[in-house]
């Protein structure tokens, strides 16, 4: 199993993350920053750490007839067995961000890292990667989450999780200061680097699997949690889901959960 490290070794994680977060959570930004980037017709699109592939996805959709230069790469074989059953027309490619899976001399005229960034161990090599595989005069874009400090709702899950897990430093969050992902871009030699903060209203009509999901996340990504037999975990997932209740409580309406969640956005050119 190839899974990403706060999936809790949960095989049903990659169609999981399909089916409760893609719409909600991910797709909206995928279709703000491509809308950023401005796709042209035959425009050849990189999506890094794609998961199950929703930049890429929304690009095809974009692109029509004219996207058949579209790759989507990531380390996790298991996210991309969704991505493909779910746009087979894509070339979805399992590697590293900081060693490319790329063919000689292959570059793109867009890519595009959203949400992956935070995970790579070696952020100098695949900031590289992404300089190489960008053609001159190309666009880049690379979002990261704010630090959860900032983000009330993620907070206040955290907090309860830590009740029972100890600190927990939440990896999806750990990324967020705007300055360095633009001096990471710099110095990897790009041009014209920018970032700005992007907040926007998250709904879920049914914030329930948003919940055990989350939860999952956390106690995957604690110490504690990484030490503890699969059965301890999974009873300490439902102890933090039921006492998450209340948080839960307070950021749901009539329709459902609504929480503001806040990215940097960095952009620059080839
Ligand atoms: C939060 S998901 C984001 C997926 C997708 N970009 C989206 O917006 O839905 C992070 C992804 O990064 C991938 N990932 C983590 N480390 C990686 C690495 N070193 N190289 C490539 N992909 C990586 C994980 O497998 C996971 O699919």
């Amino acid at each position: 199993m190839t899974l990403p490290s706060y999936a809790m070794n949960q095989a049903a994680f990659p169609e999981m993350y399909e089916r409760w977060l893609v719409r909600p959570l991910f797709r909206p930004w995928a279709e703000m920053t491509l809308e950023d980037l401005g796709l042209s017709s035959g425009d050849r699109v990189l999506d890094i750490a794609c998961g199950t592939g929703i930049v890429a996805r929304v690009a095809e959709e974009r692109l029509g007839d004219a996207g058949y230069n579209i790759v989507g790469i990531d380390i996790s074989s298991d996210m991309l067995a969704v991505a493909r059953a779910v746009a087979p027309r894509i070339d979805w490619r399992t590697g590293n961000a900081s060693a490319l899976p790329l063919r000689d001399a292959e570059q793109f005229d867009v890519v595009v890292c959203q949400q992956g960034m935070q995970f790579f161990p070696d952020k100098t090599a695949a900031a590289a990667q992404m300089r190489g595989a960008l053609a001159k005069g190309g666009r880049l874009a690379v979002a990261t989450w704010r630090s959860d400090n900032e983000i009330p709702f993620f907070r206040d899950l955290r907090r309860v999780a830590e009740r029972h897990l100890g600190a927990i430093i939440d990896q999806r969050y750990s990324f967020g200061d705007a300055a360095v992902l633009e001096a990471l871009l710099r110095g990897a030699g790009f041009d014209g680097v920018h970032s700005r903060k992007i907040s926007r209203t998250i709904r879920f009509t049914d914030g329930a699997p948003f919940l055990r999901l989350n939860t999952m996340a956390l106690v995957g990504m604690s110490a504690a949690g990484k030490a503890m037999a699969d059965e301890e975990r999974k009873r300490i997932v439902e102890e933090i889901v039921s006492e998450s209740a209340p948080a839960l409580q307070q950021y749901s309406d009539g329709s459902g959960l609504a929480f503001e969640l806040s990215t940097n956005l960095a952009t620059a050119r080839g």
